[in-house]
């Protein structure tokens, strides 16, 4: 057998060239990127999603928030296969079913999280970081190129731009400031090249400013990629100005822009006050 190296380690042979070795890339064509359908989960009982069903569309910026015990941090669980619902479905795309697929499957599908405390390694630096994350992902791998190719340091570069880190390239990530290591563990995200990225509470503990800037470059990132974010800060999702999705108790109680959302009854009643 005299297969090319590339098509016998993709045998599905995806467009991307570099290849989805677990299986297809996602399509998108439909414009969805994540579709959660009547999921519910329950612990002893407890039903911490309730028949949550939502859709997130291509290059959407979707925040979610909600009271806390509303289940956010479940349906992230959910859609990154560490939790399985015990009912409905969950969709990447049209054609990749989450539920059926392993936490580094879904990965390597294309679904980037970032958890709320930033894992950097902090005697590398920044650049290191960046690079390691890139060697991570398994389709580089793959491609048989470990060696740092032109590409490669081009993507390194542009990485560093989009966070703002290209003066602390040579830094050890530990030096960083708090809002600094969060930007740098979006970076480490984006080098996997996510269509889906899903952050939990990335300004949590940022000063203003930086956390005026984390909505810049959430906003940047939108468009080409999807993204949600699970947010408490109002002042923060007002800035992103994207829509909202109010969770309550497992479950959609609004959605819609930042107005409908503030002036909804029970949107005011269960979380934001009076
Ligand atoms: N592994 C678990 N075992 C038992 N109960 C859990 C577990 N994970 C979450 N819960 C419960 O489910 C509910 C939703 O939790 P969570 O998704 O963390 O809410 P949020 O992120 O919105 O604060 C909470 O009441 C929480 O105590
Ligand atoms: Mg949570």
């Amino acid at each position: 057998m005299n297969m090319p190296v590339d098509e016998a380690l993709n045998p599905s042979g995806s467009p991307t060239g570099l290849g989805h070795v677990a299986g297809d890339a996602v399509d998108i064509s439909h414009g969805t990127i994540l579709y959660l359908d009547d999921i519910s989960v329950s612990f002893d009982g407890f039903k911490a999603l309730n028949r949550l069903t939502l859709s997130v569309d291509v290059g959407e910026l979707r925040c979610v928030i909600g009271p806390n015990g509303a289940g956010k941090t479940t349906m992230m669980d959910v859609i990154t296969g560490s939790t399985r619902p015990d009912d409905g479905t969950a969709f990447f795309g049209q054609n990749i079913d989450l539920t059926r697929l392993t936490e580094p499957e879904i990965a390597h599908a294309g679904i980037g999280r970032k958890f709320q405390k930033p894992t950097v390694f902090e005697n590398h630096t920044v650049f290191e970081n960046l690079e390691l994350a890139m060697k991570a992902d398994k389709r580089v791998f793959a491609s048989l190129r470990a060696q740092r190719t032109a590409a490669q340091l081009d993507r390194i570069v542009s990485t560093l731009e989009t966070i703002d880190l290209l003066a602390q390239a040579d830094l050890p990530a530990g030096l960083l400031s708090h809002g600094q290591k969060q930007w740098l563990e979006i970076g480490m995200l984006l080098m996997q090249e996510p269509q889906l990225l899903l952050l939990d509470e990335p300004v949590a503990g940022m000063t203003d400013e930086e956390t005026a800037k984390t909505a810049q470059l959430l906003h940047s990132l939108a468009g080409q990629r999807s993204i949600v974010v699970v947010e408490h800060d109002m002042e923060f999702i007002n800035e992103i100005a994207a829509t909202v999705t109010v969770l309550h108790e497992g479950s959609v109680l609004a959605e819609g822009s930042m107005d409908v959302v503030q002036s909804d009854e029970r949107v005011i009643e269960v979380y934001l006050g009076r």
